[in-house]
């Protein structure tokens, strides 16, 4: 995408910068100023919703409905993700599972920035591999929160292009927990898995409402 020929003074960037960190606290350093024009342009300019940086700031400082602010938000966040990012983590997670499931009445699984889905799906697979059949037996779940209404909505389909994740999940794994689409190419969770998550939105800057 081209970046319109709007001018985003540092000043203004500066604004925007503040503005983020108290709705999501996310700090943005000064070389990202390029990457907020280029995400904020795709609302900002002649032919868009905003004809300058300075209206789309005035507008999210008057956003009473905190439509546009979430929309800023979708804007703005990074959502780079992919499964079993990174494997050592989860080798971690299965070895504690299988050790201590037995010790522990319950067990609850948290990926606090979930993005797209794919670490609680990887979550969720390590523990049915740790577990095999116990699954069902034992009191286990994953909770998947994100401030991206965006991606949530994404993670709650659980339906991943195969180039997002060829090479990132072994072959027997991919076989056992998911549906192959052929025509779309198209990798899908199966429900087994999908009913250890629970995707919601939470800010991470606001009161957790669970224990
Ligand atoms: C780079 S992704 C990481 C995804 C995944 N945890 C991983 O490691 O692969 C970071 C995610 O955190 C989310 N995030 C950032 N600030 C947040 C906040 N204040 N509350 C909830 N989620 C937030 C972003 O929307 C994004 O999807």
């Amino acid at each position: 995408m081209k970046i319109v020929d709007v001018h985003l003074s540092d000043e203004l960037f500066k604004k925007f910068v503040n503005l983020f960190y108290e709705l999501a606290g996310i700090s943005l350093k000064d070389y990202k100023k390029y990457l907020v024009e280029y995400r904020l342009c795709k609302i900002v300019g002649p032919d868009k919703e905003f004809k300058d940086y300075e209206s789309l700031y005035e507008a999210l400082i008057n956003d009473k409905g905190g439509k546009l602010r979430t929309q800023f938000i979708n804007l703005l966040t990074t959502n780079y993700t992919y499964f079993f990012r990174e494997d050592y983590h989860f080798k971690f997670v299965q070895e504690y599972v299988k050790n201590n499931y037995q010790n522990e009445p319950y067990m609850r699984l948290w990926s606090a920035g979930c993005s797209t889905g794919e670490e609680a799906y990887s979550m969720a697979i390590v523990c049915y591999e740790a577990l095999d059949r116990a699954v069902n037996t034992y009191d286990i779940k994953i909770l998947a929160t994100d401030i991206s209404l965006n991606v949530i909505t994404f993670a709650l389909e659980g339906v991943y292009h195969y180039s997002k994740i060829r090479g990132n999940i072994e072959d027997p794994l991919l076989k056992r927990y998911f549906y192959f689409d052929k025509d779309k190419k198209t990798f899908t969770v199966k429900e087994e898995i999908k009913n250890l998550v629970q995707v919601r939105f939470l800010n991470l800057m606001d009161d957790y409402p669970f224990k």
